[in-house]
Order: structure tokens, then C-alpha cells, then sequence
């Protein structure tokens, strides 16, 4: 017998529940265990009808994602499972809480009725990891819920509410009261009538209800926004096959379909986005039995760009926040950014005007440090300057409660330090939003050397919470992100001054699937920022002995080229289209000559990509090396999350497998050896240099363990 598919008898129905927390996921014990269940019922001459149901937070959230890697997912013998289940003339109702996903939506589909609770949600998310529904979803969907809401739902892996999936016909029933007793009604109801039971797989999408451009148009819609993710095209395939084939035929095409997305690259990095996003968020060494701090109000201090995107993060969460700054007028344009960002989203139809009006109530301003005496987190945002924060963060020591968690926002300053200046250092950690706060899902969370667990612990659950990506990062300048960034920003501009226009730099990488390139990046966050952030670092003396470093971004920064907002950085701005100007190219050959650098007109896509990404990666080893960062995931959900980077390259450390470790190394050498190695930009970490020794890739990490 099963232990985690369970079946009991309520009179002459059969109560089949899956057991296997934490998600219900269709492993192979669970694929078994339906089996055999359904054999049971289909045998059990007692057995008029059957309810299938979950124990647990959620209905089946769908195949176990982590068999597709191990190869122990076997698409037949599911299908065959799933076919038994609909074949049976004893009518099977599927009882829905949580959420119905992927193979948990193809298993509800195989069933002849479906109810759920009204808070649930059904969905074929598979696209997410690079798949399609493999367990003939593609073609039931369409059948019962029409091929245009089927094609959508598959196409984004959008999950539907209760409400709109009864709308839609794929939920017969919404349950008020007591799920499975209202479930088990429903199949007493339907076994007394002693109908022929309703199997979605005989029915027919009508061709009337088809748009005629259906197809046609989606492939349209995906030229126009191209990406390397595999199955979307492959998704049009299929619905088109259920539309046009009889079931029998449609499902060899999806089973065809499925195992080139299965196969792919493309699917296996999102996949391992999926799993490396979750596990950036569990912190090794933690305590167990760690005490989380409750956190019921937040302070944010500062009101400008990030202060009052923070704020909003939480307000949407339903958390108050008092929101301090340093004059009333800051505050009150601090305010009115916020209520415009709300307005904006409310023209949209995405919140209702009482929504926007509950969230503004939530938000206090005050001008007064004293009121943020009953919050239970602070997160300081203000100017990036080291004299400015070590004050406020003093000010902040003394001003909260006891027990009161300590946050800054910096992007680049040295956390240990601020939390020695606020008397507590215990209580301090950094909370690194990305710009915009509200929007951006990464949130870098840096540990400080005397961070105490619970602080840590704390903050990656409220993360959670409030829908961002934890990662957890040591000091260091930069932290995992805009550490990396630093090689990747200081190539790029040494192609410009050897010759490469913005355009190309950008064309390249852009070519790759990243979002934007680095001019393009830099002009949108403003040249002005990038400029200060290197005088900073000079500053604080972690740049290398090089005049010629970064010589571009001063150079615009001197002649007022902010980037997009003055309408030139990089390119100059014409209707907000970014051209190449022959003023900076100008620039980038007059620095060239004064730094002694050569021109050349042969710099190729693969030099660009190379030589910008390549350091990005050996700075991702160094900073795992130094244990900086606990896993190579946790740099690929940094740079997929905040800056970018397409998921299904998987990220900078998976990409690198991808291309290979030995390549990379190989890469930098030749770098080294042609562009000279005088301020060590090329030198290869010595975690590289073990992997390249030993035949590691990012993928056996963690390497002690070998
Ligand atoms: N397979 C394996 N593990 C899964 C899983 C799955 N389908 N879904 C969730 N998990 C694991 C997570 O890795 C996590 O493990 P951890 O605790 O060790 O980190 C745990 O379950 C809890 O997951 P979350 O932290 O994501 O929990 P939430 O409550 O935030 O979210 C959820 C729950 C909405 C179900 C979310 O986990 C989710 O979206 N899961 C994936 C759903 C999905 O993509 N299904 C399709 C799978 S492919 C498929 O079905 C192919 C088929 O067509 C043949
Ligand atoms: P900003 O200049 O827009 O806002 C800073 C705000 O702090 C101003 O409104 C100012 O009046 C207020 N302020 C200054 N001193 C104060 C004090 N003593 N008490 C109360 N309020 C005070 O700056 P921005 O861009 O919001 O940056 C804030 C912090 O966030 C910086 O540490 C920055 O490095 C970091 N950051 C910025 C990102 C960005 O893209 N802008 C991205 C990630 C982090």
C-alpha cells in the first residue's frame, strides 16, 4: 500500500488522498500510489464513485521538477495513469485547494468533474521552466476551457482564480463550505444518476469558437518579443494539434514536443532558476530553532527614489510605515511620488481607488527620528555617503526599541562599519532594494560580521513575504551584484576607447538576451551615479593604479551627459531612441589617445561578450571563494533577478558551465596575453583555477564536498 496516496471508503465512495508535503508534487511514489489507487477503485465492486483530494496547504502543485534532472520522470506511465482515471465509467471528482498546477491541472483535467474552494487557483505554468504541459494538458485545456483561454493559460503559465476557471467550464463547482464534503456529494450525485460519465478527451474544440488569427497571432506576438525560452512556439503546436486532430493524434504531438523542450538547455537553466531561487533564501548554519522577530511596523528613513519605493513594498503588504526625512518639503514630494506611483497603477485597472487610498493611509510621514520608536524594523535610505549614514545610523541606534532590527539600503558602503556606529551591530544588516524598490524582486540581504541569526533569519522570511527574491551577501564592496558589474562596466569601456561604439558594446550583449546593455544600463540609472560610485571607490582606495579606468564615465559625467535624463550619456537621445553620437565617439578616441590605448577596427560580438562576461564570471568565483556568497545559484539569482540576465541562460555561473569553465579560463589567458595584464584585470581566480584543474563545473558545487 501507498504511504503517500491513501484511499478510504465514505459508503460507496472512494476518498483517494495524496500525502506528500510540502506541495503534493507527482514524484514517483505519488504516481504509483495513484495508480494503484484508481485500480482499487476500478476493481471494488462496492465503489460507485471517487473524490481526489490533497492533504496539506495545496492540491497537486505539479510534476516533481527536481525528476526531469534526475531522469526519473516517466512521461508514459503517467499518461497511461491519467488515461485509466478517465476511462473508468465510475465518476471521478477532483476536490481543489490551493493550487492545481501543471500535472496537478492535468490530473484534475483526466478527472470528470472538478470543484474547488473559492480561494484556489488552477494553472499550466510548465512555460516558466521551459516546458510545455506534458501530461496532455495542452490538448484537454483547450478542449474544456476553448482554445483561446487555453492557449493564453499555457502560453503565459498564468495560474486563473476558482472564479474564472468555473467562468471558463474547468471547474464545475465552487465550494463554499467543507470541501471534501461537498466533493463527495457531488460524486454520490452524479453515480445516482447513472449517466455515462464526461470525458474531456471525446470532446472537440467547436472551430467556431476559434478565432481565425489565433495562431497566426501568437506566433506574431512572439517575434515581436523574442527569447531563447524553447517552448512558447512549441506551445502554439500543440493547441493548434487539439484543435485540429482528434485527441489520440494531438497527444504523440505534445509527447514529441515535450521531450525537445525537456531536452534542452533553455529548460534545464530555468529549472535550475526555479530551485535556486528557493534555496537562496535558506541561510546554511542558521539554528534551527532560530526565534523570528515579529515585525508589525516599519521605519524607513530617507523619502527619495528608494526610500519611497521601500515604503510601498511593505505599505503593499498591508505593514504600516512611518517614513522620516530630513525637511517637510522632501517629504511631501517624497509623499506625492509614492500617491503617483499608486495613481498610476490605479489608471491601470491594477488597484481600485480605495486600495490606493487604504495603502496611502498606511504610509506616516514624520520628521521626527522619536517616531520610530514602536517600529520594529528600519531601513535607512539616505544619501550614499559614509559621514551622512554613519550618523544617521547612530541616530537610528539610539532612536528604536530594543529588539528593533536595523537595515541600510547601501549599495556599495561597508555594513560592518555602519553597524558599529549604531552602538548595536547585532541588530544591523543591509537590505538592498533595487531600483525600482516596488517593482524589482531581487533583494540583496548583507550579513554583517556581528549580525546576530535571528536578524538575518527575520528579514529573508520577511522578504518572502513581501514577494521579493532573497540572497543573503557578505561585506564587500559592491556585494554580489554590483561587484560583478564592476569588470563587466570597466570592459566595456575599454572597447569604447579601442574602438567599439555604444551601439555594438550593447548590440552584443543584447544579442545574448540580456535586457539592455551596459551604456544603455548606465544611461537609464544615470551616468552621474555610475561617475560618483567609481570617485567613491577610488576613493576608498579599491581601484587599481590605471588612469584609463572608467575614463569614459568621468568624461560624461564632466560634460553634464547624465544619460537619459538630460537626453545624452552615452547616446544621445532622439524621441527617447538611443543614437551613437559622433561626439562620444570623438571623446572615446581623444581618451584613447591620452591613456596610449589602440585603436582598432576589428573588435567582433564575440570579443565584446567575451571580454565583458568572462571577468563577470571569474569575480563571481572570486566572491565565492571568499565565501562571499554561499552558492553559484545564489549569484545566478542575483543577476537573472536584479540586472537582467536572461533566466534561461540561468544565469552568469550556469552560463559559464554552459560554455565551459575550461573556456572561460582559456579566454581570460588569451586576454591576459593580448591585451596586456599591467593592473592584473586578467588574472584567473583561484577557484577558477582548482575547477579548471580538478574538471569541476559551477554545478558540483559545493567542491569540498568531492
Ligand atoms: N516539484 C518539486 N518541488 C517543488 C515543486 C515541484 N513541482 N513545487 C514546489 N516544490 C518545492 C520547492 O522547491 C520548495 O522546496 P523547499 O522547501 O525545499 O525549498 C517547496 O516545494 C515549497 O515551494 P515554495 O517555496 O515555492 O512554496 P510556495 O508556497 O511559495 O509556492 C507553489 C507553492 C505555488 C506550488 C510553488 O512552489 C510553485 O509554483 N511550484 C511549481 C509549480 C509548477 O511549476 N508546476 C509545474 C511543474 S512541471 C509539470 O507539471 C510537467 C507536467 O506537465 C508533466
Ligand atoms: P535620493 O537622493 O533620491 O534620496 C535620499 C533621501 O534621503 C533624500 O530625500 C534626502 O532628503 C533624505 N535624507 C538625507 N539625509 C537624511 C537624514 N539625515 N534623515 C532623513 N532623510 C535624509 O537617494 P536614493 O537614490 O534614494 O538612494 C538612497 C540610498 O539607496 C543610497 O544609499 C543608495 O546608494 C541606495 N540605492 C540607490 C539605488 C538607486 O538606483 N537610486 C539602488 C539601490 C540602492
Amino acid at each position: 500500500m501507498s504511504t503517500v496516496v491513501r484511499l478510504e471508503t465514505r459508503g460507496s465512495v472512494a476518498v483517494v488522498c495524496v500525502d506528500k508535503p510540502p506541495v503534493n508534487a507527482l514524484g514517483r511514489a505519488v504516481r504509483d500510489g495513484l495508480q494503484q489507487a484508481f485500480e482499487q477503485v476500478r476493481d471494488d465492486d462496492g465503489i460507485r464513485s471517487a473524490v481526489l483530494h490533497c492533504a496539506g496547504r495545496t492540491f497537486v502543485a505539479g510534476a516533481d521538477i527536481a525528476e526531469f534532472d534526475s531522469g526519473a520522470f516517466d512521461g508514459q506511465l503517467f499518461h497511461q495513469t491519467l488515461d485509466m482515471i478517465e476511462g473508468l465509467d465510475k465518476p471521478v471528482v477532483a476536490a481543489i485547494h490551493g493550487t492545481a498546477l501543471g500535472g496537478g491541472l492535468e490530473l484534475a483535467l483526466a478527472c470528470h468533474s472538478r470543484v474547488a474552494v473559492p480561494d484556489a487557483k488552477v494553472g499550466l505554468p510548465e512555460v516558466t521552466l521551459g516546458l510545455l504541459p506534458g501530461a496532455a494538458g495542452t490538448q484537454r485545456l483547450p478542449r474544456i476551457a476553448g482554445a483561446s483561454l487555453g492557449l493564453d493559460m499555457i502560453i503565459t503559465g498564468k495560474p486563473i482564480s476558482a472564479k474564472r476557471a468555473q467562468e471558463a467550464g474547468i471547474i464545475d463547482q465552487v465550494i463554499k463550505t467543507d470541501l471534501l464534503e461537498g466533493a463527495i456529494a457531488v460524486a454520490e450525485n452524479l453515480a445516482a444518476q447513472d449517466a455515462p460519465v464526461r470525458r474531456i478527451s471525446e470532446m472537440q474544440v467547436d472551430p467556431a469558437t476559434v478565432p481565425a488569427s489565433l495562431f497566426d497571432d501568437a506566433r506574431a506576438t512572439l517575434q515581436r518579443r523574442p527569447t531563447g525560452n524553447p517552448a512558447p512556439e512549441r506551445i502554439i503546436q500543440c493547441v493548434e494539434a487539439a484543435v485540429k486532430l482528434p485527441f489520440a493524434e494531438g497527444v504523440p504531438v505534445e509527447a514529441r514536443l515535450f521531450r525537445e523542450c525537456l531536452n534542452s538547455r533553455e529548460s534545464a537553466a530555468l529549472r535550475h532558476r526555479f530551485f535556486a531561487e528557493r534555496e537562496a533564501a535558506k541561510v546554511p548554519g542558521l539554528p534551527k530553532d532560530v526565534q523570528l522577530r515579529d515585525i508589525r511596523r516599519v521605519g524607513v528613513v530617507g523619502a527619495g527614489t528608494m526610500g519611497g519605493g521601500i515604503a510601498m513594498n511593505f505599505a503593499n503588504a498591508g505593514l504600516p510605515v512611518t517614513l522620516v526625512e530630513a525637511s517637510q518639503e522632501a517629504l511631501d514630494r517624497g509623499l506625492a511620488i509614492v500617491r503617483d506611483n499608486y495613481d498610476t497603477t490605479a489608471a491601470k485597472g491594477r488597484l481600485t481607488e480605495s486600495q490606493v487610498e487604504e495603502r496611502m493611509a498606511l504610509l506616516q510621514g514624520s520628521l521626527d527620528d522619536a517616531d520610530l520608536g514602536d517600529c520594529d524594523l528600519v531601513i535607512e535610505a539616505v544619501f550614499e555617503n559614509m559621514d551622512i549614514k554613519r550618523q544617521v545610523l547612530a541616530r537610528l541606534g539610539k532612536a528604536c526599541k530594543p529588539g528593533a532590527i536595523i537595515a541600510s539600503n547601501t549599495s556599495t558602503l561597508d555594513v560592518d562599519a555602519l553597524a558599529q556606529a549604531s552602538g548595536r551591530p547585532a541588530d544591523v544588516l543591509g537590505m538592498h532594494f533595487f531600483s525600482p524598490a516596488n517593482v524589482m524582486r531581487l533583494l540583496e540581504v548583507v550579513r554583517g560580521a556581528e549580525t546576530a541569526p535571528e536578524v538575518l533569519a527575520t528579514v529573508m522570511r520577511l522578504a518572502r513575504g513581501i514577494g521579493k527574491v532573497p540572497v543573503v551577501s557578505g561585506v564587500c564592496y559592491g556585494f554580489i551584484g554590483n561587484r560583478m558589474l564592476e569588470p563587466y562596466l570597466r570592459e566595456t569601456e575599454f572597447l569604447l576607447m579601442e574602438g567599439a561604439t555604444p551601439a555594438q558594446v550593447d548590440g552584443a550583449i543584447q544579442s545574448l538576451g540580456l535586457a539592455m546593455g551596459p551604456c544603455r544600463m548606465i544611461d537609464l540609472a544615470g551616468v552621474d551615479v555610475a561617475a560618483k560610485v567609481v570617485q567613491e571607490n577610488r576613493k576608498a582606495g579599491g581601484l587599481p593604479d590605471d588612469p584609463a579606468y572608467r575614463a569614459v564615465v568621468q568624461k560624461l559625467m564632466a560634460m553634464g551627459r547624465h544619460g537619459q535624463k538630460t537626453k545624452a550619456g552615452y547616446y544621445r537621445y532622439e524621441n527617447r531612441k538611443p543614437v551613437d553620437d559622433p561626439e562620444v565617439m570623438q571623446l572615446c578616441a581623444d581618451l584613447a589617445k591620452e591613456h596610449g590605448i589602440s585603436r582598432r577596427d576589428d573588435i567582433s560580438d564575440q570579443e565584446i561578450i567575451e571580454r565583458c562576461l568572462y571577468p563577470l564570471i571569474n569575480e563571481g568565483a572570486r566572491i565565492l571563494e571568499e565565501g562571499i556568497s554561499y552558492r553559484p545559484g545564489d549569484i545566478d539569482t542575483v543577476w537573472i533577478n536584479g540586472y537582467g540576465f536572461p533566466d534561461w541562460l540561468g544565469g552568469p555561473m550556469f552560463w559559464a558551465d554552459t560554455v565551459g569553465v575550461q573556456n572561460v579560463a582559456d579566454r581570460l589567458a588569451h586576454y591576459a596575453e593580448h591585451r596586456g595584464d599591467a593592473h592584473a584585470y586578467w588574472d584567473r581566480s583561484a577557484l577558477l583555477e582548482r575547477m579548471v584543474s580538478q574538471g569541476l563545473r559551477f554545478a558540483d558545487w559545493p567542491f569540498s564536498d568531492r
